[in-house]
């Protein structure tokens, strides 16, 4: 028997009813159990800025918090202007500071994206990626997820209507797990 993995999952959208929370939501009903997918917000942190390493805002302290114990780390995503949203970036540089104390170091991750457009956020999704790369994250490479035209997927409750989607999002899932299992815990020294 695998222990269950302690999931962190970062959503890049504040909106109350957003398409990325409802992804979110979805991927966590499917993921297999021994998965505890656990959203961490984002939506109360200053902008990171160096000055303040010296006295940290308590919502960067408690955010650090959070993501630390984790033993992967799922960034589900919508794509501003074919980039990532200012308060995931923001999020991921709190994160990764002070120097050497990164929370995310050696962590395994997914990334997710969702458009209501044609291209499901692939501009954002890979924009991540470049700093996942720095941040030394082995990240998932398959199978990839762009959630493309995310407004006709969802109902008003947020709950997915696709049955075709839900077992390729359960198939994303499936796949982060053992990504997890060969992954966590064999890289990072900080923190
Ligand atoms: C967008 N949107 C957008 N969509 C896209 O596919 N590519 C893009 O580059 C952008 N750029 C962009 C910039 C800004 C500032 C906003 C507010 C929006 C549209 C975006 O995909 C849409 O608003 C989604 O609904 C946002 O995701 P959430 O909030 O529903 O998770």
């Amino acid at each position: 028997m695998i222990s269950p993995h302690d999931v962190a999952v970062i959503v890049g959208s504040l909106r109350a009813n957003s398409f990325s929370g409802f992804l979110a939501r979805v991927l966590a009903d499917v993921a297999p159990d021994r998965l505890k997918l656990r959203l961490v917000g984002i939506g109360d942190l200053p902008l990171y800025n160096q000055d303040d390493d010296a006295k940290p805002p308590a919502p960067w302290e408690n955010f650090r918090a959070a993501v630390r114990p984790a033993s992967a780390v799922l960034f589900v995503t919508p794509e501003y202007n074919r980039s990532v949203p200012a308060p995931l970036k923001n999020a991921i540089d709190v994160g990764s500071r002070p120097y050497g104390k990164s929370v995310f170091d050696g962590k395994p991750a997914a990334v997710a994206s969702q458009s209501p457009g044609a291209m499901g956020g692939f501009g954002a999704n890979h924009a991540i990626r470049q700093s996942l790369v720095f941040l030394n994250m082995p990240t998932m490479a398959q199978p990839e997820l762009y959630l493309s035209r995310s407004a006709g997927l969802f109902d008003a409750t947020g709950a997915l209507t696709d049955d075709g989607t839900r077992k390729f999002l359960a198939t994303f899932m499936q796949a982060f797990a053992t990504w997890i299992d060969t992954h966590a815990g064999t890289g990072g020294t900080q923190a």
